[in-house]
């Protein structure tokens, strides 16, 4: 029987961040240390989840949404009177066993989850821990074992000289029997150096009363790391980078430097896309097949469709259609739609518009609020006045429209379809189908002035 609840400890102040924000919402690749671990437990099958909160859990909450169970620790008192906080929904759910996890181990893989829950079941034990093996065991609690197995872990802070050269360590995950985390909590003391109520006490209270109390190791050391200061979030964002990178790579996506390649842990990649030195993928992106993404290119919640090229360029919470061409130096703001074989060039901005088949964009240009239909060409230097000052309106151009260069478009304005628009035109009334609008200063050329302006010249 799989766990019936898992309970995240997300309470404590975490000082050693020296931030004003929670340490669990601190991100490694663009995503919040705690939603690692909420993903994790979720794909290793548990349902329910308890998340105890405290020192500015309102912003988590508010973060992380609805779909879980909080409950507040209203004073950090130390990792087991976190869990206690926990106990009056604990009691809702009769016998069974519960994940205890943290917050702020955002490196732990379900499959890990699943094989601790499977030791636990197999020999039946009233809890499980999971440990790890490092090299430098420096600032986690080192498990002490006898003759018999895991006897106590004990805090680097309140360890002896002997205790502290222990090479396994707690990952602060364990899997516990649920009556037997109720019976403990209760006994627990701040009897330590740091004068906390420890959540490690369980297990010592279990080998004292000869219950049966496993360890189950880490295979991979590296999942065990907690995010306590700014170097460990570092070190916890290279590591998850390399491993997103490695697994797209496997995936069929070429990176030709993965030293400088970002990749958010949601972001799906096409085969046979191609991503250049200076990429960041971030949030909900996805990029179609065959593309060729980059170089220095950012993209954020984002749609990119297959066979596209997006070099040099900014995109957020955009939709790009199959076969485009983006950039150099092009910024795609939210709204922003694009369908086949569009080409949007070197600076030009496009912000909450539509732009259809085979149109271009291609230099110099601002395009928002507009609807744009098919193969229409805007010349370069072209904008959309959109905003009178107070309020944002929109722009239509129909099928096949052509824009001179240097054209002011004063929306609300309608371009009929196949219209054309002399370059340099500020046009403000709306042009029907089929005509040409001219509208800009009239050119007069004085005859012979050069040399009127040169005689002029002599005279003085
Ligand atoms: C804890 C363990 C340690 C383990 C390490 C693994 C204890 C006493 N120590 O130490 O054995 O090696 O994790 O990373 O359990 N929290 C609360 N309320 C509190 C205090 C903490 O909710 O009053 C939460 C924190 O938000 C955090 C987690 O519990 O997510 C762990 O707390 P932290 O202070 O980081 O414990 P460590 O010193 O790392
Ligand atoms: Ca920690």
């Amino acid at each position: 029987m799989s766990p019936t609840v898992a309970v995240i400890l997300a309470a404590g102040l975490g000082t050693r961040m020296k931030s004003r924000k929670p340490k669990v919402l601190h991100e490694i690749a663009g995503v919040p240390l705690i939603e690692h671990v909420l993903a994790t437990v979720k794909q290793a099958g548990v349902e329910e989840v308890l998340i105890v909160l405290g020192h500015q859990g309102e912003k988590v909450e508010e973060v992380l949404g609805a779909g879980y169970r909080y409950v507040y620790q209203r004073e950090q008192l130390g990792t087991g009177h976190a869990l206690k906080q926990a106990l009056p929904l604990l009691r809702e759910y009769s016998g069974g066993n519960c994940l205890v996890l943290c917050g702020d181990t955002p490196l732990l893989k379900s499959k890990t989850l699943q094989e601790l829950i499977a030791r636990h079941l197999q020999t039946e034990a009233k809890a499980t821990v999971l440990t790890a093996m490092l090299a430098d065991p420096s600032g986690y609690g080192r498990v002490i074992k006898g003759s018999r197995g895991i006897q106590k872990i004990v805090e680097e802070k309140d360890a002896s000289v002997a205790e502290k050269e222990v090479k396994e360590i707690n990952t602060g995950a364990y899997c516990f029997d649920l009556d037997s985390v109720k019976a403990g909590l209760k006994k627990l003391t701040p009897a330590n150096v740091q004068g906390e109520y420890y959540l490690t006490d369980l297990i010592k209270f279990l080998v004292e009363q000869n219950e049966r109390v496993e360890t189950f190791v880490l295979e991979n050391s590296h999942e065990a790391l907690g995010v306590n200061n700014r170097v460990q979030l570092a070190q916890a964002e290279a590591y998850l980078r390399r491993e997103i990178i490695e697994a797209q790579m496997l995936q069929g996506v070429t990176i030709i430097d993965p030293e400088h390649t970002y990749i958010g842990r949601m972001v799906k990649i096409g085969q046979d896309t191609v991503l250049y030195p200076g990429v960041i993928l971030e949030g909900a992106t996805t990029i179609g097949e065959n593309c060729q993404i980059g170089p220095y290119t950012r993209i954020v919640d984002s749609f990119v469709g297959a066979d596209c090229t997006v070099n040099n360029s900014f995109l957020l919470a955009a939709k790009v259609g199959r076969g485009c061409l983006i950039g150099p130096y092009s910024y795609l703001r939210p709204g922003t739609k694009l369908a086949e074989n569009v080409k949007i060039g070197d600076f030009v901005e496009v912000k909450n518009s539509f732009v259809g088949k085979n149109s271009k964009i291609p230099h110099l240009s601002y395009v928002g609020d507009s609807l744009l239909g098919e193969e229409v060409n805007i010349g370069a230097g072209t904008i959309t006045c959109n905003y009178d000052g107070e309020k944002k309106n929109r722009t239509f151009i129909e099928d096949r429209v052509f824009v001179g260069s240097n054209t002011n478009l004063v929306a609300p304005i309608k371009v009929g379809r196949g219209a054309y628009i002399g370059a340099g035109s500020t046009v403000t009334k709306d042009i029907p189908a089929g005509s040409l609008a001219i509208a800009r200063g009239q050119q007069k050329n004085l005859a012979d002035w050069g040399r009127k302006r040169g005689k002029k010249k002599e005279e003085n």
